[in-house]
């Protein structure tokens, strides 16, 4: 059980993008951005640029063969600016030059004249100003406003949360490479190659089958690659069309953190009603996602939002609403969670206020609320099982969670400087494309005459451990040793028409895919052998390489049978697509079946402040997380660990600033924006539980999807360090050393 990539990661033999070998004749390209938040373009003067040594070309809008649009659901997002800018680092023309050094010099000497315009980057403004990417959409279940008129306690309040750089390690790069009669190779570090592919053609004016999209590997993603490598490697197949010569983009760490979107800031207005008892009869929300100024995947993360409005809770009465506020920072975009974690975090700031109100303990409303099987969520679909109460059951006898707080409270009476707080995070996140066509994937399998395989999915491999679940699941249904299976890259001439590894789904997808695939090639296998040995497939299988008949292991091996097959003139590759069943949704009634499944789990957090600093530290997280069947118990440990530290990051240290007027990014170097490292991380326990079996063609092969729901463990932080502090506060996350002072001194930000 490894991750089979991880020898060449540690011996540096990865190839990503980046590390492709340079065809001869290759061009470097640089991006020219706005260095305004909203304006006028005046003029924009590139001859001295153009007269650069070394350069070959500047291009911009003008030299764009067709469409200057990159928008995916909404059409508002140009290529290259044309008359207005809309962010700072909005990509407003490209550099081509014979080499790194000057590309940059001559961008350097691109001049523009603009007339600025006033801009926004506060979303709530930009919704008053009627500046939204798309109608306010909203889930109505119950009668909330009603019922909370009857409600013995209402609680209301608003909720912050901020953005989150993604910080994949492989900075957004392409390199597109010329072939004959006009067809152009790019190679690009997308999750999305069929969307680079089908946005390429558009820009080019070229139909879809002249553009081949090969991505290799990524060095992380998170989110920020699923709309957002599109414009680099678009703009890298521009340069081959128009020079006619390979082109190579890669942004440098600045440029990627001031030009590409982030994770959505939320601001949002709650009103919870509850009875006597603590449990909560109405919920009613407005969220006002900071979208940038493009709608990017805006709409659909907004869509997710909604989905979890109520987090792990079942609400009978719900109105929740989402706008999607056109602001003037770069289009804020997918990241790990989907708009999943703001909703969250708005739902438990809401019970912690209660909680205050009622004087009955958080933990108590969140245990008295818990989701349980025949609870409907707002959109309708019912939860089937029960555990999510059981992994907070679970949870709370694994980590002895009443001596922690017995512990902390003892501690904190004996302790004026330090403090300690406790806190659990149940998360239940559900697992599909919230768009259903997107729910589909791909496999194509080809079996060599030596018995090795190749595989090729739609899927992405960006460290996550993609590949290496699916070589298991291939691996297992032809019954050959994995060693004997390898992972092609992922290429739209191989795979067409692929969504974006993205929503959690590739494993369980690609993953399904491919098991169609090889158990087709198997069946033939089987069949041809049941003939030569006069007895019928069904007594046949093979295990560890070798035929069994009847269960009985045969001297007959793997490659022995290929050969035979071969021979036999029977066709050693496959094909095969996955669609994710069951799934349906209507977006007028705001009603349907949109999940697959829900992944369930709760954490525990322990908190030590700081009183005199405001510093803090996190002890201790201990996780029970519902993953089903562990195909690879590493890989989900992996995942599990990796997501909780980015949920912790995101509402611990990692603060995005923005510079009032100009809209500038302040915190844009690594020097600023500071990230969870190795001395931040706490004692981390995770039990895995199975949980509730699934259908046999859900899931992948009994396991779950892992890659999103542990990221919201880690909102479990912020509310441990608010119980460390143990005074009110405004939830406003970041909670950052510096605003734990303030909350200390009482002062406001
Ligand atoms: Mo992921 S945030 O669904 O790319």
């Amino acid at each position: 059980m490894r991750h089979f990539d991880a020898l060449l990661h540690v011996r540096g033999k990865s190839l990503f993008t980046a590390d492709l070998p340079e065809p001869c004749g290759t061009l470097y390209a640089r991006v020219f951005t706005s260095p305004c938040a909203c304006g006028r373009i005046i003029s924009l003067d590139t001859d001295s640029a153009e007269k650069e040594e070394g350069v070959v070309a500047v291009l911009t809008a003008s030299d764009i063969p067709g469409e200057n649009q990159i928008g995916s659901i909404i059409k508002d997002e140009p290529l290259f600016a044309e008359e207005e800018v809309h962010y700072i680092g909005q990509p407003i023309a490209l550099v081509l030059a014979e080499s790194p050094r000057s590309a940059k010099k001559a961008s350097s000497s691109i001049r523009i004249d603009l007339k600025e315009m006033p801009s926004v980057s506060d979303p709530r403004e930009a919704c008053k100003r009627g500046l939204l990417i798309a109608p306010p959409r909203t889930f109505l279940f119950g009668e909330p406003s009603k019922i909370r008129e009857q409600c013995a306690h209402v609680v209301t309040g608003n909720a912050e949360t901020g953005g989150q750089e993604h910080l994949y390690l492989e900075t957004q790069c392409a390199l597109a490479v010329p072939g004959e009669d006009g067809t152009i190779l790019i190679n690009s570090s997308t999750q999305g190659a069929s969307y680079v592919q089908m946005i390429a053609a558009r820009v080019l004016g070229m139909p879809m089958h002249k553009i081949q999209v090969n991505v290799p590997r990524l060095g992380g993603a998170f989110g920020g690659k699923e709309d957002q490598a599109t414009p680099w490697a678009v703009m890298a197949a521009l340069g081959v069309s128009c020079t006619g010569r390979p082109v190579k983009l890669v942004l440098q760490r600045h440029e990627d953190m001031v030009n590409t979107g982030k994770r959505h800031p939320y601001t949002s207005d709650f009103i919870m009603g509850l009875d006597e008892s603590g449990k909560i009869m109405s919920w009613e929300v407005d969220y006002y996602q900071n979208s940038g100024a493009a709608g990017d995947l805006s709409t659909a993360i907004m869509e997710r939002t909604l989905f979890h409005c109520t987090g792990g809770y079942f609400v009978p009465n719900v109105r929740a609403t989402g706008y999607c506020c056109r602001t003037n920072l770069a289009p804020n975009t997918a990241f790990r969670g989907f708009g999943g974690p703001q909703a969250m975090f708005v739902m438990e700031a809401a019970i912690h206020k209660a909680s205050a109100a009622t004087g009955i303990p958080v933990h108590m409303i969140q245990e008295r609320n818990l989701l349980q099987p025949g609870d409907r969520f707002p959109y309708g679909m019912a939860c089937k099982s029960d555990e999510l109460r059981t992994s907070w059951n679970m949870c709370s006898e694994k980590f002895s969670v009443k001596e922690l707080r017995k512990e902390a409270a003892g501690f904190n009476r004996r302790n004026q400087r330090f403090k300690k707080g406790v806190s659990m995070m149940p998360v239940c996140f559900g697992i599909s494309f919230t768009t259903s066509f997107l729910n589909q994937a791909s496999a194509l399998v080809h079996v060599y005459t030596d018995g090795s395989v190749g595989i090729s999915t739609g899927a992405v491999e960006m460290g996550q451990g993609v590949n290496s679940r699916i070589r298991q699941v291939a691996a297992e249904t032809l019954g050959i040793p994995v060693d004997l299976t390898r992972m092609e890259s992922t290429n739209t001439s191989r795979n067409a028409n692929t969504s974006p590894t993205a929503a959690s789904s590739g494993a369980d997808m690609n993953g399904n895919a491919a098991i169609a695939a090889c158990s087709e090639i198997k069946s033939r296998i089987l069949s041809l052998a049941a003939e030569r040995l006069c007895t019928t497939s069904a007594a046949l299988n093979l295990h560890e390489g070798y035929l069994t008949i009847d269960g009985e292991a045969s001297l007959t091996g793997w490659t022995d049978l290929v050969k035979q097959a071969y021979e036999t003139r029977i066709d050693l590759s496959s094909h095969a697509h996955y669609a994710t069943p069951g799934l349906h949704y209507n977006r007028e009634t705001e009603r349907g079946h949109p999940f697959a499944y829900h992944v369930c789990g709760t954490a525990v957090t322990v908190a030590t402040v700081d009183s005199i600093l405001g510093t803090y530290e996190i002890d201790r997280v201990g996780i029970v997380h519902h993953g089903g069947k562990q195909l690879n118990p590493l890989i989900d440990l992996g995942q599990v660990e990796g997501a909780l530290i980015q949920g912790m990051g995101w509402v611990t240290m990692e603060e995005l600033v923005w510079d009032k007027d100009s809209k500038r990014l302040l915190t844009d170097t690594l020097a600023t924006y500071k990230v969870p490292d190795m001395s931040f991380i706490p004692h981390i326990e995770v039990m895995f539980a199975r949980g509730d079996e699934l259908p046999e063609n859900i899931g992948l092969m009994g396991s779950k999807a892992v890659g999103e729901p542990p990221f919201m463990y880690g909102i479990g932080s912020w509310f441990a360090i608010m119980n460390a502090i143990g005074k009110e506060a405004d939830y406003i996350a970041p909670m950052t050393p510096e605003k734990v002072l303030m909350i200390l001194r009482d002062r406001k930000r």
